[in-house]
């Protein structure tokens, strides 16, 4: 065997999310200290390469810091209303000034693959798919003042009043990046600042984007950094790989004053209906791709949509789940079966599906006197330790608890320490149903787990 798989898995992966989302509406939140990093370049490069391949990418650049900076420069002290700048008439022009800039720098970013990706220079990390995409600063955004709030006049900072879908739409059609500043105008043609996270929230919405991307420059959600519900699946490194909005809203109660904006921006668009928003770090080489083409990603996401279930097997997941127990059956941790097998007894089965792929199987068989054996327990070594083989055996012994069973029980050579993490116990072989005793393979020498029901 040579030591290919795992690339052609992750070839697989990718060819999966891009039939699955070509022709999709993405909109990335750029905060505007991405914009300074050296990882900026190559940030630019995978969203030029994505609008070439069909991808409808929309940029939302934030420009915060470099406002400040620019009014500072010019001596114009703002003022603010909560955390919200109020934009005076004198700050105005240096906001717009400023807001152009950072999407300038966006547009001109995006065009680097113009020079053959020489603009990278020969220290380039990412050579491959380099290659202009043109993109269009526009006036997506309409936008209405927030007017006198709490008594205080907030002048020119606005709200958007709608996004100009029709406008996007069409420079999305000819293959381009739309880019949208934060400022907004209104009807008669006044000029508002408009909170950039507000326009990506609200262009997300219009657009029926399948994604918002959150792109900072933090570490990204590390658990050693909160306090987190147990119910979260943590990666590599203690990386938060993706959460529900409940698990969002619980981090965000555990943790209060800790600065977790991203986390609240992203929990508001997925109460606003955003399937998945993802919170990346742009430090991260291809972070973008990463979380994009793989089931395992690179960043936090917070999905709420049927992103991963466990189901019933399906024929047609026979061959995927037979690759996972192949290495396993040939080091004798799991009983040989082949595709008829398991055929036979397809309605004991269940897979964990992540985004359409088998990553973890077990079943669940009924050998009467009230006993049901689960077996085949497998799961994708790539996926281990996030829970699935616990959350398979789980959803057995509830199968098992609904099917009236009074006990379940295990064979096993060498997983013992796991069931009993699990609360199974060990029994006697005398135990176990008659059925089960008779076929016992004593060359196996496996011993039995049970688990009390009724208890
Ligand atoms: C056992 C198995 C299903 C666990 O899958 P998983 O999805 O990684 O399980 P979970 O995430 O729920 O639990 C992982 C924990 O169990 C522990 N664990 C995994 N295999 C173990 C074993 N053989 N013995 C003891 N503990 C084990 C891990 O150390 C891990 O602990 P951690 O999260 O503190 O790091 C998986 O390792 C597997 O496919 N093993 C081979 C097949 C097998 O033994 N099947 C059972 C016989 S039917």
């Amino acid at each position: 065997m040579d030591n290919t798989g795992p690339v052609v898995d992750l070839i697989r992966e990718a060819f999966h999310y891009q039939s699955r989302f070509e022709g999709s509406t993405m909109v990335f939140k750029i905060d505007y200290p991405v914009i300074g990093d050296p990882g900026f370049p190559y940030l630019m490069k995978d969203l030029a390469l994505l609008a070439r391949t069909g991808f409808r990418v929309v940029i939302v650049p934030g420009a915060k810091e470099w406002i400040d900076a620019v009014l500072r420069e010019y001596g114009i002290v703002s003022r603010y209303s909560g955390s919200t700048r109020i934009t005076t008439l004198d700050a105005l022009p240096f906001v717009e000034m400023a807001a152009f800039h950072v999407a300038t720098r966006v547009m001109t970013g995006l065009a680097a693959g113009r020079s053959g990706g020489h603009a990278l220079g020969p220290g380039s990390r990412s050579g491959a798919g380099g290659g202009p995409v043109d993109a269009v600063i526009g006036n997506f955004v309409r936008a209405r003042g927030l007017g006198v709030e709490g008594g205080v006049d907030m002048e020119y900072t606005g709200m958007v009043d709608r996004i100009l879908t029709h406008s996007i739409g069409r420079v999305l059609d000819l293959g381009m990046v739309p880019i949208l500043p934060c400022i907004g105008w209104s009807p008669a043609g006044k000029p508002y600042n408009v909170s950039s996270d507000e326009i990506a929230l609200a262009a997300s919405t219009a657009l029926g984007a399948i994604k918002l991307f959150i792109v900072t420059l933090e570490s990204g959600l590390r658990a050693s950094a909160y306090k987190l519900p147990e119910t979260v699946q943590t990666g590599e490194n203690g990386r938060i790989i993706r959460l529900t909005p409940q698990d969002a809203e619980e981090i965000l109660a555990m943790n209060p004053g800790s600065p977790l904006d991203e986390l609240r921006l992203a929990l508001r668009a997925s109460h606003a209906g955003i399937e998945r928003v993802h919170i990346i770090d742009a430090r991260e080489e291809g972070a973008v791709l990463r979380e994009l083409f793989s089931n395992l990603g690179a960043g936090t996401m917070i999905y709420t949509d049927d992103y991963e279930a466990i189901r019933p097997l399906k024929n047609r997941d026979i061959p995927d789940i037979l690759r996972l127990m192949e290495p396993l059956m040939q080091q004798g941790v799991l009983v040989r079966r082949d595709g008829e097998n398991i055929r036979e007894k397809k309605d004991d089965y269940a897979v964990f599906e992540v985004d359409g792929s088998v990553h973890a199987c077990a079943a669940l068989h009924d050998w009467g006197e009230g006993q049901g054996e689960i077996a085949a327990v497998a799961t994708d070594p790539t996926y281990a330790h996030m829970g699935l083989g616990r959350r398979m055996v789980r959803c057995l012994i509830d199968r098992a608890g609904k099917q009236g069973l009074r006990r379940v029980f295990v064979l096993t050579t060498r997983t013992q320490d796991w069931f009993e993490l699990l609360g199974f116990r060990e029994c006697s072989l005398d135990s176990l149903p008659e059925r089960k005793r008779r076929g016992y393979d004593k060359a196996r020498g496996s011993k039995a787990y049970a688990l009390e029901l009724t208890d």
